[in-house]
């Protein structure tokens, strides 16, 4: 698919993934994952390309890193996307599966994927799907967090695999180039090859990896509203 005529920037900051995504023809972008530490990159590279951040949107709630999301919104009248399940009270466009995000003349359609947790989406941008943790390269999130649910992880994967394999593959994590798609996922990925729900439930509850370092400060900063501010409850989509 030709994609000349849209943005797509990849930003590392450690293992975090995000990506700001735009249509050149109305100079509009969004950014997907923003990590709070690149705030200012987002805003810059939004400059350079002469685009208009219009959205900051969260795949799902983040327990590992803190989202940029509260400050694009706060200090720079960003609005914030995230699916309608979130508890993240700073959210002004409240999804749900089927939704489409409209970014100039790109459409971005919202999956709700539950199971790394309850509120994650993958964005499906022509044949781009950004896919949070709901799907890695080589991996999926884990499950063992709050609203994780191993069941639902392995319906939302396989509802990945119903999509066509030349699909590129966006995730929210990796150390690597981070860019695969559905066929390598599908042919290759552990996860995504058990035989059946049971295997994956017991494989995914058996593992009790330790808990992400920044996980009690993220969760309580992605749960919770600015201090001193009345912004808060999204409207919906
Ligand atoms: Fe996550």
């Amino acid at each position: 698919m030709d994609n000349t005529d849209i943005y797509f920037e990849q930003i590392r900051s450690s293992g975090c993934l995000s990506y700001i995504l735009g249509c050149k023809k109305n100079n509009v972008c969004v950014v997907i994952d923003p990590e709070i530490d690149k705030t200012e990159e987002y805003l810059m590279i939004a400059r350079d390309l002469s685009s208009e951040l219009i959205y900051a949107i969260d795949t799902h709630t983040h327990a590992d890193h803190s989202s940029a999301c509260k400050i694009l919104r706060e200090r720079h009248g960003i609005e914030v996307v995230m699916h309608n399940s979130t508890e993240a009270p700073y959210v002004d466009l409240r999804t749900n599966d089927g939704d489409l995000i409209h970014c100039g003349e790109l459409r971005i359609e919202v999956m709700h994927t539950p199971g790394h947790t309850e509120d994650s989406t993958c964005l499906l941008a022509r044949d781009m799907l950004f896919t949070g943790d709901t799907l890695l390269i080589g991996g999926c999130g884990r499950t063992d967090l709050p609203g994780g649910d191993p069941e639902k992880q392995y319906e939302s994967l396989r509802r990945l695999a119903s999509l066509a394999d030349h699909i590129q593959v966006c995730p929210a994590h990796d150390y690597r180039p981070a860019i695969t798609t559905l066929g390598v996922e599908k042919n290759t990925n552990t996860r995504m090859r058990f035989a059946s729900k049971e295997e994956f439930v017991n494989f995914m509850t058996t593992r009790k990896p330790p808990l992400p370092r920044k996980f009690h400060s993220a969760l309580e900063w992605n749960r919770t509203p600015i201090q001193g501010t009345q912004r808060g409850m999204g409207e919906g989509i």
